[in-house]
C-alpha cells in the first residue's frame, strides 16, 4: 500500500524522487520521506501528512545527493507521525530502508537484537538494524549480500529499498509478495513500486519476481535469486506515457478518469472481433478443451472489481451456461471452497497487486484450477501468476475511487462470457457477431452521458447533506447499486448502503423514514416492473427517490421519483451497467466536491491494497 522509489546516478536524485512520490501518492498518504547521500553521510527528511508537507520541509532544508530513496506511507504499524514515517535508519545512521508490506515476525527479530533502541513503532525499522549488523560481520559482505542474508529471515510481504553510506551510489532492493520494478537508462538506475513513478524517465522496466534481490547502480541493474545466483526479472514495456498519468487540466483525477471512459471502453473492445463472429482473446493461453470442460466458475475480487465481477457472472451464466459464484477474495481461502481442475477462476483486479485477490487465486490454482486474470496493469503480479490474462485497456487509474477500471472490467466480462460460450458451443458465430456489433456503439453512448452532467450536478446540490442513502437495484442494476454506494461513501464519507430491491421488505425497509434518500437503479430491463413496485414502497414511507433510468424506463419512473437521471438505452441488456453506473460516479464526485472532501485521496484509503 505504500509507494517506494529509488534513484541513483542523477545530479539531484531528490528532485526525481519527490516527482516520483507525487505519482505514487495514490498508494498511501499518511507520511512521506526521503534519504539521500551527499559526501559520506546519509541525510533524511520525513514528515507526517501528505507529500506537500515533505516538500515544504525540503524547501527549508534542501537535501543533496546523486542517490536516494523515498517513501509515501499507508500506515500499518504505528501511528502516522514523523517518527514512524519512512525511511528508517539503524542507530548509527549508516543504513536506510524504505518498505512496502508487513514484516510479520518483526517482534521476534526485535527481541533478538537485545538492547537495541528503536526510534519508531514500525515493523520496518528492524530491517535497517539487521542490515547494519550484517555489514559489520567479520566476512565483510557487501550491501547486496547483507540484504540477502536479512531477507532470508523475514516473514511476510515486502518490497524493500536499502542504501548504506558504505556503498555510495548503490541501492539494493528485494521483493516478496509486493510489487517492485527496476530500470536502468542513460546512466541512471531506478527502482519503484510501479512504473507510474518512472514514466517520465523510461517506458521499459523489469518486475522483480518473488525472492529476487537486485543491486541498482547508475545505469546498471543486477538481479539475483534468494541463493545469490544470477536471475532474470520479467521485463516489459508500457504503452502509455507521462500525459496519461497527469490531470491534464481536470480538477481531480477522478473526474479526468470518468471522462476517459469512452476511450477506455473503446480500447478494451478493440482487437477482440475477428470480423467473422469469433471472439479473440489472444492472451488467454488456456487450452480451449480445458475451458470446454469447466463445470463451475469462481470470480474472485475486492471492492469495485467485485462489483464488476457480479456483472461478469450474469454474462457468463447467460451465454456460457455455466454456474458462477462471485466471491469476496479476502474470504475465499479461509473457508473450504470446492475447487478442482474443472473449476475456472477469474480474478478481477485493476492493479493486479491486491494481495487478497492474488492469494485467493493462488489458493485455487494450487488445487488445480486454471486462473484467468482481468487486470488493467500489464506485468502486474496477478497477470504474471495467472494462466491467462484479459487486459482492460483503461490506461493508468490514479484516483483512489475506481471508475474507468470498473466499466472496462464489465466490458471484459462480456467478452469472456462470449468467448466461453463459443468454447462450449453455446453461441453461433452469427449470434456473437451480432453482440459484438452492438457493443461497438457503447463508447459513444458513454460519451453522451459523461459529457452532460448538468442534471447530476443539480441532484448533488439537492441531496448533498442527506446523511443516509440507500441504493437499490435488481439483476444488472444490483451491482451498480453496490458500486454507487461504494463510490458515495468512499469519496464523500456519507453513509450509504446497497440492497437487492426485493430484499427491502425482509428488513432494510425499516431504515426508511422521511428524509432518507433512496437511489434506485432502474433501467428498462426484464425486472423493471418489479423494481418500480419497490420504489413505490420506499416512497410511500417518506423517502426521496433519485432514479437512474434508461430512455426506455424514464416515462414510467417519473411519477414515482423526485429526480430521474437518464442514460441512453444500451445496445443489449447485459451492457446496461456500463451506462447506469456513470451518473452514480458523477453524483458521488460532485457530492464530495460540494462537501469539500479530498476526492482523489479519501481518508484512510489507499489505491493499491497490498496487505491483508
Ligand atoms: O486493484 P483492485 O481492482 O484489485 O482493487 C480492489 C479494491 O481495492 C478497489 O476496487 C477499491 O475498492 C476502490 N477504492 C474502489 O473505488
Amino acid at each position: 500500500m505504500c509507494g517506494i522509489i529509488g534513484v541513483t546516478g542523477r545530479p539531484s536524485a531528490v528532485a526525481d524522487i519527490v516527482a516520483g512520490l507525487r505519482r505514487l501518492e495514490y498508494r498511501g498518504y499518511d507520511s512521506a520521506g526521503v534519504v539521500a547521500q551527499a559526501g559520506d553521510r546519509l541525510g533524511v527528511v520525513k514528515r507526517a501528512g501528505k507529500l506537500d508537507r515533505l516538500v515544504e520541509a525540503l524547501d527549508g532544508s534542501p537535501l543533496e545527493g546523486a542517490v536516494g530513496i523515498g517513501h509515501t506511507r499507508w500506515a500499518t504499524h504505528g501511528a502516522p507521525n514523523d517518527e514512524n514515517a519512512h525511511p528508517h535508519l539503524d542507530p548509527t545512521g549508516r543504513v536506510a530502508v524504505v518498505h512496502n508490506g508487513i514484516i510479520e515476525n518483526y517482534r521476534a527479530l526485535r527481541a533478538e537484537l537485545d538492547g537495541a533502541v528503536f526510534a519508531s513503532e514500525t515493523d520496518t525499522e528492524v530491517v535497517a538494524h539487521l542490515v547494519a549488523r550484517e555489514l559489520d560481520a567479520s566476512d565483510g559482505p557487501d550491501l547486496l549480500e547483507a540484504v540477502r542474508r536479512v531477507v532470508g529471515r523475514l516473514e511476510g510481504a515486502y518490497a524493500l529499498c536499502v542504501m548504506s553510506d558504505r556503498e555510495p551510489g548503490t541501492i539494493v532492493v528485494a521483493r516478496q509478495q509486493a510489487p517492485l520494478i527496476v530500470a536502468a537508462r542513460d546512466g541512471v538506475g531506478f527502482c519503484a513500486s510501479d512504473v507510474a513513478a518512472l514514466i517520465e524517465h523510461t517506458d521499459t522496466c523489469a518486475a522483480l519476481l518473488d525472492g529476487q534481490i537486485a543491486r541498482v547502480r547508475a545505469g546498471a541493474v543486477e538481479v539475483v535469486d534468494a541463493d545469490g545466483a544470477p536471475a532474470e526479472p520479467d521485463t516489459y514495456r508500457v504503452d502509455w506515457d507521462l500525459s496519461a498519468a497527469e490531470k491534464q487540466g481536470y480538477e481531480h483525477f477522478m473526474l479526468k478518469e470518468i471522462h476517459e471512459q469512452p476511450t477506455a471502453v473503446r480500447e478494451t473492445l478493440l482487437g477482440h472481433d475477428d470480423g467473422a463472429g469469433n471472439v479473440l482473446l489472444d492472451d488467454l493461453r488456456i487450452d480451449p478443451a480445458v475451458l470446454a470442460r469447466v463445470d463451475k466458475v469462481f470470480i474472485l475480487a475486492a471492492g469495485t472489481s467485485l462489483h464488476a465481477g457480479m456483472v461478469g457472472k450474469l454474462a457468463i451464466e447467460h451465454w456460457a451456461g455455466v454456474p458462477v459464484d462471485v466471491e469476496v477474495a479476502s474470504e475465499f481461502r479461509y473457508r473450504d471452497p470446492i475447487v478442482d481442475a474443472r473449476t475456472l477462476v477469474i480474478a478481477y483486479s485493476q492493479s493486479g497487486e491486491t494481495i487478497d485477490t492474488i492469494a485467493a487465486a493462488e489458493h485455487a490454482r494450487d488445487q488445480g484450477a486454471p486462473v484467468i486474470a482481468v487486470s488493467n496493469v500489464v506485468g502486474s503480479t496477478l497477470a504474471r501468476m495467472a494462466d491467462g490474462v484479459l487486459h482492460t485497456r483503461a490506461g493508468p487509474e490514479v484516483a483512489v475511487a475506481s471508475t474507468k477500471a470498473f466499466t472496462t472490467q464489465i466490458v471484459a466480462g462480456l467478452l469472456l462470457g462470449l468467448y466461453l460460450a463459443q468454447r462450449r458451443d453455446r453461441l453461433f458465430p452469427s449470434e456473437a457477431a451480432d453482440v459484438l456489433e452492438r457493443l461497438a456503439v457503447l463508447p459513444d453512448l458513454v460519451r453522451r452521458v459523461v459529457e452532460d452532467d448538468a442534471a447530476i450536478v443539480a441532484a448533488a446540490e439537492r441531496f448533498r447533506d442527506v446523511g443516509y442513502t440507500m441504493f437499490i437495484g435488481r439483476h444488472g442494476g444490483l451491482p451498480i447499486a453496490y458500486e454507487g454506494a461504494l463510490k458515495l461513501k468512499e469519496v464523500s464519507y456519507l453513509h450509504a448502503e446497497a440492497f437487492p430491491a426485493g430484499e427491502m421488505k425482509h428488513g432494510p425497509i425499516a431504515l426508511i423514514e422521511p428524509g432518507a434518500l433512496v437511489v434506485a437503479v432502474a433501467p428498462d430491463d426484464h425486472v423493471f416492473p418489479k423494481l418500480v413496485s419497490n420504489v413505490q414502497e420506499v416512497r410511500a414511507r417518506g423517502a426521496a427517490v433519485l432514479a437512474v433510468a434508461t430512455e426506455g424506463s424514464r416515462a414510467a419512473l417519473e411519477p414515482h421519483a423526485d429526480v430521474v437521471l437518464t442514460v441512453p438505452d444500451a445496445p443489449l441488456e447485459l451492457a446496461t451497467p456500463v451506462l447506469t453506473v456513470l451518473p452514480l460516479q458523477l453524483y458521488a464526485y460532485h457530492v464530495a466536491v460540494l462537501r469539500g472532501a479530498d476526492v482523489d485521496q479519501p481518508r484512510n484509503l489507499a489505491k493499491t491494497v497490498t496487505v491483508e
